[in-house]
């Protein structure tokens, strides 16, 4: 069961941490596949790696290093990590939304965001166009997949604030 913080003035940076964390999911969720889609489309089409391509690229870069810093605060401040992390390894590994939020989300996030920034660089270091292409693809959706993996889909609204 997870700890239920909401209107408690302590929380309120922690409240708008995890609205901007929950929002941006769907910014990043839309230039990871945006990014893939061109390059699989460049890929198939034998097209050029252009500037469109550089500029999807950085915009999902941004997103991901603000991801990856908004969730690493967040693992600091949340009293739902916080108070699984209090009740010891031995309760939350045996919880499943706990070991998510604690364990399994930030650490395959952490690879995730690893494997997009490899891509990058990857794919800025290759000459050929199809190169870029190919090696963006592959990091891109490799990282898209782990991500979509351990969101907690099942435990967070997806419009968080609406509910
Ligand atoms: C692109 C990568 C990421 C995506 C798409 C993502 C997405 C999400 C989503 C949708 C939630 C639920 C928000 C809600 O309840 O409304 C969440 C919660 C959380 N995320 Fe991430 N996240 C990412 C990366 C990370 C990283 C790298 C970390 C930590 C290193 C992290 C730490 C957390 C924590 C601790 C929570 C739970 C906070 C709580 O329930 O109190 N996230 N994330």
């Amino acid at each position: 069961m997870l700890y239920n913080c909401i209107n408690k003035e302590t929380d309120m940076a922690y409240n708008y941490l995890l609205l901007i964390h929950s929002w941006l999911r769907w910014a990043f969720l839309i230039a990871a596949l945006y990014a893939i889609v061109r390059s699989l489309n460049g890929k198939l089409g034998n097209k050029p790696f252009t500037k469109d391509d550089i500029t999807a690229a950085k915009i999902l870069i941004a997103l991901t290093h603000t991801m990856l810093l908004l969730g690493l605060i967040l693992w600091f401040v949340s009293p739902n990590v916080q108070n699984a992390l209090a009740q010891g390894a031995g309760v939350f590994m045996k919880n499943k939304d706990m070991r998510l939020i604690v364990l399994e989300h930030p650490l395959t996030n952490v690879i995730a965001v690893a494997l997009i920034q490899i891509g990058r660089i990857k794919s800025k270091k290759a000459y050929e166009d199809a190169v870029k292409h190919n090696r963006s693809l592959i990091y891109y959706g490799l990282g898209l997949l782990l991500i979509l993996s351990r969101i907690p889909w099942g435990t967070s609204p997806l419009f968080r604030g609406m509910e």
